[in-house]
Parts: structure tokens; sequence; C-alpha cells
């Protein structure tokens, strides 16, 4: 039997690919209200302006009404930028998709627990940081791990996981950490489900089970232009054409952004301390010179 979320209104932080693209399957398929926040206001101005243009995109293909596009663009409210956080105080969840900084995270998820509901759930988009670290952080200043409150605090924190494009991409992956109750994962897989998404779930390895696959994959991609194996464009439709696969696994790095690449191969390798995880020094090198893919207009492709 499935369990009613119990989301009335959610909060997403971070108005990026990622969070605007959560917010939109919340407004338009869970149909819940949604306070969007993001600390850049030019930022969050460009989410919304996206997610309109989606939503007409939908509509101009009739895939939905004029009226629900209406109804969904009015239920994503953007947070007064002199609030910050405070402005997710009424919310049942709050779903954090800023970049894999793991202090960032601590510092966010200790402040949210502070100003939500006990019974809010604080869930974290992370890529492939560590939920049970980011939970520990949830724990009220001056409680301790195994007290009642450190448990409740700390137990109320989940990995959903969404995939770029979000409203395209089917899947949530659900990850638990050490300390999430049962009554939590429960929630946040309902959620997810009214949001449109199938659901698998993940223990709290580095990267859980879709980057500890996907980005090794990616790297050996890498490391074979690296190595002059191949062209840029050789491997990439070795890939397309010979398994399949909507693009090439550097198109696709250049989509998910290099820079988040690189940041998760550096999860799975420190986290692992397996050579096998070393990410690619060009991967290193073209962050260094700021080619992040896709959205900074230059990475194995040219966007401009
Ligand atoms: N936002 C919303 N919708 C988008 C979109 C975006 N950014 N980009 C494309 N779409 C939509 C299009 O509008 C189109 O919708 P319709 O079917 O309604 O027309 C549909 O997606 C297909 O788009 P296109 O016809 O333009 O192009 P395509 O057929 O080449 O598909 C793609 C584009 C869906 C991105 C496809 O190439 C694909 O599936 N690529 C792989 C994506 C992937 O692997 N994502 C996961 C990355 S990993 C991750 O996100 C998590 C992580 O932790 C790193």
């Amino acid at each position: 039997m499935s369990i009613a979320h119990a989301i009335r209104t959610v909060g997403v932080l971070g108005a990026g690919q990622m969070g605007t693209g959560i917010a939109l399957v919340s407004a338009l398929r869970a149909k819940v209200p949604v306070l969007l926040y993001d600390q850049s206001q030019d930022q969050l101005k460009k989410g919304l302006a996206f997610a309109e243009k989606l939503l007409e995109k939908d509509v101009s293909k009739g895939k939905i009404k004029s009226e629900e596009a209406k109804e969904a663009r009015a239920r994503i409210m953007p947070v007064d930028s002199s609030l910050g956080l405070k402005g997710f105080r009424d919310t049942d969840m709050v779903i954090e998709a800023v970049s894999e900084n793991l202090p960032l995270k601590q510092t966010i998820f200790s402040t949210l627990a502070a100003e939500l509901s006990p019974d809010a759930i604080l869930a974290s988009n992370t890529s492939s940081i560590s939920i049970t670290k980011i939970a520990a952080s949830a724990i009220p200043k001056g409680a301790s791990a195994a007290s009642e409150e450190g448990k409740k605090s700390a137990g109320r924190v989940v990995g959903l996981h969404f995939f770029n494009p979000v409203p395209v991409m089917k899947l949530v992956e659900l990850i638990s950490a050490l300390q999430t109750t049962q009554d939590t994962l429960d929630r946040a897989r309902s959620f997810a489900v009214a949001c449109g998404k199938e659901v698998t779930t993940s223990n709290d390895v580095p990267g859980f089970v879709s980057n500890a696959l996907l980005m090794p994959f990616i790297n050996e991609a890498i490391m074979c232009l690296e190595k002059g194996t191949a062209t840029r464009d050789d491997i990439d439709t070795t890939l397309k054409l010979g398994m399949n696969h909507p693009m090439g696994p550097l198109q696709l790095a250049d989509f998910i952004g290099l820079d988040t690449c690189l940041a998760i191969q550096k999860t799975l390798y420190e986290g692992t301390s397996d050579s096998k995880y070393r990410p690619s020094i060009l991967l290193e090198r073209m962050v260094d010179a700021g080619w992040y893919g896709k959205k900074s207009g230059k990475g194995f492709y040219d966007y401009r």
C-alpha cells in the first residue's frame, strides 16, 4: 500500500537546470505549490523563464492544456531574497539542488533543520555525496547523534536523485542515509511517484548505483580521447550507433557539466581509495580551463 506523501508545499533550493526541473515536475505533475529559491536573483529569473518556456512548449505540442500550464506556473513562487532559507519555514519538504560541495550542503542542512518543522523532510538531489554525512549536519547543535532529538532530525534526511533533463527522465534514485527513517523513505518515494517518476533505491555508497556506473564509463571515454585511441566523434558515434545510447559519453559529459563529472569522479576516488576511479587528467585540465561543457559554451563540443 502506498503511503501519502502529505507534502502541502515543497521548497526547492537552487534554480539551476536540476532545481528548475524539480520545481516544474512538482508543480505540474504532483500539483503542489513550490517555493523556489536561489541566492542569485539572476539565476532565479532564468530558472522561472526556463520553466515557462518548457510549459509553453508542452502546450504547443498538445501535451498539456493551456489552463494546466497556467496553473502549474502559478504554483511556482520565488522566495524573496531577503528571507533566504527562512523562506522555507512553512514547507513540508525541501529538495536541495545546489552544487556538489559538502561543506555548503552541511551548512544548508544545519540551517534547514533549525528553521523547518521537525516533521518536514529534508532531501538532497546530490549525485554522489554521502547522505549520511549530510544527515549528520541536521542534528541540532548541542544534541547528540544518539539522542531522540538527534535521531529524529537526522532521520528526516534522504537522497532524492533526479536526472537531467528532469521533465524527460523517468527515474528518481532514492537513497537512505544510515539515519533515515522508514517514514521519511516512504513519503519521499510517494512524492517522487506523484511527480510522475519511477523510483529505484540505492544504499549510501559513493555514486550510489547511477553514478558508480555512469561516471567511470564517462571517465574511460575521456581517457580514450586523452590516449588518442579515437577521435571525439568516433568515440561518441561508437556508443550512439553501436550501443543505441541517445548521446555519446563525451556529449553526455558536456550535458551534465564537466565540473559536476569531475566532482563526482573525485567523490568516487576519495570515497573508495580505489585507483580505478582516478579522474582523467584531461577532465581535470578542462575544468581548470573553465570548459564546463554546454553551460559554459565549451566542453568537448563548442556551443557558442
Ligand atoms: N528540459 C526539458 N525537456 C527537454 C530538454 C530539457 N533540457 N532537452 C530536451 N528536452 C525534451 C525535448 O523537448 C523533447 O520533448 P518532446 O518529446 O516532448 O518533443 C525530448 O526531450 C527529446 O528532445 P529532442 O528531440 O530535442 O532531442 P533528443 O531526442 O536528442 O533527446 C535527450 C534529448 C532527452 C536529452 C536525450 O539525448 C537523452 O536522453 N540523453 C541522455 C540524457 C541522460 O543520460 N541524462 C542523465 C544524465 S546523468 C544525471 O542527470 C544525473 C547525475 O547524477 C549526473
